[in-house]
């Protein structure tokens, strides 16, 4: 048994948060003065009786239910240099997540079922909860469909050819098609990224199947996904942090290292990405975390791979140009990191509820760190906010009950 004591709730309230077996075994009125309940500040069981238990004192942070990422690479199997799937999945715990997808675009790609089992070892032994996604096409190469059915039954939460996007729309609608047969939710990577967006939505309201459209950045293409959703059309969408608070300066200060698919935008992009936000056009914050080696990411932009990592900037980059910022309050900035793509892909994660697993963190929203890459559990340092001041940060992750250990 674990007790979190004196912790404050993203809105505002005092809780304490007992642990028992994996799971959140109850939330109290936390009584604010060092005892509770169920036990005292030296770890003594309190009023309910004599059960041992550790305490954890939360004065001063925040616990809310670990961040859900729906989007990253964790590059296993065939590209273990730049990551793999223990050292993402600590990368994740560092963060605060305690759950992640990862996409489909490793080598051979995720596109069958023993593939996908054949991960299951590694998964189990990985900090937090990992969940693949499937490709929709073989190899990714946008020509056949993979056997969703198979993928589905192999554990897949999503399908997606991420990094690729899926040009022939016949393709793409049988694609959809297939996948409102079998409920799953088919994510698509945009290139030219209104113009696909528009396509696919057009595609998806046809069929009339669910549609998710990842990492946003263009103001076009917010207004696209509003359009969208006020005419009743199943699409949701997630941004990542990087689209709302960096501009395609960073590309000249940084080179390569600011580089990404979509690219950084405008700062108009960045007000459309915030004000489809705050009004609920973009359901979803993911990081898109894809790590490249330090020798790739030194080539010049155009020759070095496309992407960087977020998982253990995404909570301080969010808090920092979302609630700091004054654009949104906590509890919204934290919803769209845990209930909504938790609801998205109707994972049983992103909710801070007695009975449901206990994946937890604690953050302090005040703190202000220096983003170090050197620091990162992740194997790769492509990040640019190298150097960054950010406000918020985590103290604990717990998954199924067990807190990670974290770095300094
Ligand atoms: O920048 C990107 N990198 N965008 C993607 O969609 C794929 C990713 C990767 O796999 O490196
Ligand atoms: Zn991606």
């Amino acid at each position: 048994m674990t007790l979190i004591k004196n912790a404050t709730d993203v809105f505002g309230e005092r809780v304490d948060v007992l642990i028992e077996d994996g799971l959140i075994a109850g939330l109290f009125p936390s009584r604010g003065d060092g005892s509770c309940v169920l036990g005292t500040a030296d770890g003594k069981s309190g009023d309910t009786g004599a059960v041992p238990m550790s305490c954890v004192d939360a004065t001063g942070l925040i616990v809310a239910p670990g961040l859900v990422d729906m989007h990253v690479h964790f590059r296993e199997p065939g590209f273990e240099y730049k990551e793999d799937i223990l050292t993402g999945s600590a990368a994740a715990a560092a963060g605060g997540v305690t759950s992640c997808c990862y996409m489909a675009n490793t080598s051979p790609v995720l596109d069958n079922a023993d593939i996908i089992k054949s991960l299951s070892g590694r998964v189990n032994t990985a900090a937090v909860n990992c969940f693949p996604v499937g490709a929709v096409t073989l190899g990714l190469e946008g020509k056949v469909l993979t056997d969703f059915a198979a993928l589905k039954a192999a554990g897949v939460v999503a399908l997606s050819d991420d990094g690729i996007p899926i040009r022939d729309p016949e393709l793409m609608e049988r694609a959809l098609q297939l996948a409102k047969e079998l409920d799953l939710l088919i994510i698509s990577h945009c290139e030219d990224e209104a113009e696909m967006a528009e396509r696919d939505v057009y595609l998806a309201e046809k069929v009339n199947a669910r549609l998710h459209i990842a990492h946003v950045s263009l103001s076009e293409t917010v207004d696209i996904v509003r359009r969208a959703k006020a005419r009743g059309v199943m699409v949701t969408a997630e941004t990542c942090p990087h689209y709302f608070s960096l501009t395609s300066d960073e590309v000249s200060k940084q080179g390569a290292m600011a580089c990404m698919n979509p690219p950084l935008a405008a700062s108009r992009d960045i007000d459309a990405v915030i004000k489809g936000l705050c009004d609920g056009t973009i359901d979803a914050i993911a990081t898109d975390h894809a790590p490249h080696s330090a020798e790739e990411k030194s080539l010049p932009v155009g020759r070095a791979p496309n992407g960087i990592i977020g998982l253990e900037t995404s909570l301080g980059v969010s808090l920092t140009y979302l609630y700091h910022s004054g654009f949104m309050e906590l509890s919204e900035v934290i919803a769209l990191m845990t209930t909504a793509p938790a609801r998205i892909l109707g994972l049983e994660a992103g909710r801070l509820e007695a009975g449901r697993p206990a994946d937890i963190i604690l953050f302090d929203p005040n703190e202000q760190w220096t983003v170090d890459a050197g620091l990162f559990k992740s194997k790769a340092h492509n990040t640019p906010f190298g150097g960054k001041t950010l406000k918020g940060k985590v103290r604990h992750t717990f998954v199924r009950g067990e807190s990670i250990p974290l770095q300094p």
